[in-house]
């Protein structure tokens, strides 16, 4: 099992940011996967990203300037489009002859879906299609155009198996979310049993009906059936569907690097006059997930003793099926041979 420090995953999608905060004609640098990204929006809208680094010297590109279609180094003007070709460069003289076409600084496949922007990072320069991936996954019930409501992201200082370990942990929320208005005595813990398949690039706890006395999901008009599924490269989709309104819940974790995580979490409704209560429902979702990163921080602590870790039956299946789904999926890459979800249906038991 892991501990600082976890191996990244190529070949797939990442959630880069939320595509609000790319504002047009703006670029945004960003460490990701231990790369070192400029995410960008052009004038006319288009999301890109290429490589935080100008081909003449290093120097990164953020620190020169964006005029809404090309970006220019800081240090000799060189200018580059948004794919990172290099379309001028202001030395050259009359007769000094150069194919700009071969200086190029790498970019990355990035695509606007749902409101977020999420960014491919190829293994070893193959595209989204070849990888088997031409677009990232689309949440379910919501269009690809349709803009999530709420949205926070928290920077997690723990690797992105530690913070997947979390996403799909049942037994840590009466002792990690304990604010009153989530679990109030929620230490009185209860017999929970769930039914599992895989699904894509993962396994879904299977649709099942909420209890009728959730109050918080009769808003959505009973009954109300729930989906969450867990998928590569570390997606926790929960999907909430009731007679009046559905509710798509996206909790994404991004490295940085082997050892640090961006945490973001999404949520799509289908009912307007739900923007209302934003600026209150977004405070809440960030000091849930504070409460997660906390603990990681806490734990930290401990890891760096390297202690031997352990998950045990049922709470902790899911992370190991984590570590399963993740091994396989890096075997099938480095055979070339399709993946194989190593997932069989099954029912887990537990306390929480
Ligand atoms: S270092 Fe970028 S133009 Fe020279
Ligand atoms: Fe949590």
């Amino acid at each position: 099992m892991q501990g600082l420090t976890a191996p990244i995953i190529k070949g797939l999608w990442y959630v880069a940011l939320n595509g609000r905060d790319l504002k047009s004609g703006k670029m945004q640098p960003k460490k990701l996967l231990g790369e070192p990204m400029l995410f960008g929006r052009t004038d006319d809208g288009a999301v890109f990203a290429i490589r935080d680094a100008c081909p003449h010297r290093g120097i990164p590109l953020r620190y020169g300037s964006f005029d809404g279609q090309s970006i220019q180094c800081c240090y000799h003007g060189w200018r580059f489009d948004r794919t990172g070709a290099c379309v001028e460069i202001p030395s050259l003289r009359e007769g000094q002859q150069m194919d700009l076409t071969k200086i190029c600084t790498p970019s990355y496949a990035c695509v606007e879906r749902q409101g977020m922007v999420w960014v491919f990072v190829p293994r070893a320069g193959e595209t989204p299609a070849e990888a088997g991936f031409p677009e990232p996954p689309l949440m379910p019930d919501f269009a690809a155009d349709a803009d999530p409501r709420f949205h926070c992201m928290l920077p997690f200082h723990c690797s992105m198996d530690h913070a997947a370990f979390g996403l799909m942990d049942p037994t840590h929320a009466a002792y990690v979310h304990t604010s009153w208005w989530f679990k109030k005595g929620a230490r009185k813990l209860r017999p929970k049993e769930k039914h599992f398949a895989p699904s894509e690039l993962g396994w879904s706890m299977v649709r099942h009906e909420l209890p009728p006395q959730n109050i918080a999901y009769k808003i959505l008009g009973t009954p109300v059936t729930t989906e969450i599924s867990y998928m590569l490269p570390g997606l926790r989709i929960e999907n909430i569907r009731g007679s009046k309104m559905q509710a798509t819940g996206l909790t994404a974790i991004t490295p940085v690097d082997e050892g640090e995580t961006e945490v973001h979490q999404f949520f799509w409704v289908s009912a307007a006059w739900m923007s209302l209560g934003k600026p209150l429902f977004q405070h809440l979702m960030r000091v849930f997930l504070d409460q997660d990163r906390r603990v990681v921080v806490q734990q930290r602590e401990g890891l760096v003793h390297d202690p031997k870790l352990m998950l045990i039956n049922d709470a902790d299946t899911q992370a190991r099926w984590w570590m399963r789904v993740k091994d396989a999926f890096v075997k099938a890459q480095a055979d070339g041979k399709p993946f194989e979800n190593p997932i069989q249906p099954m029912t887990l038991r537990w306390r929480s």
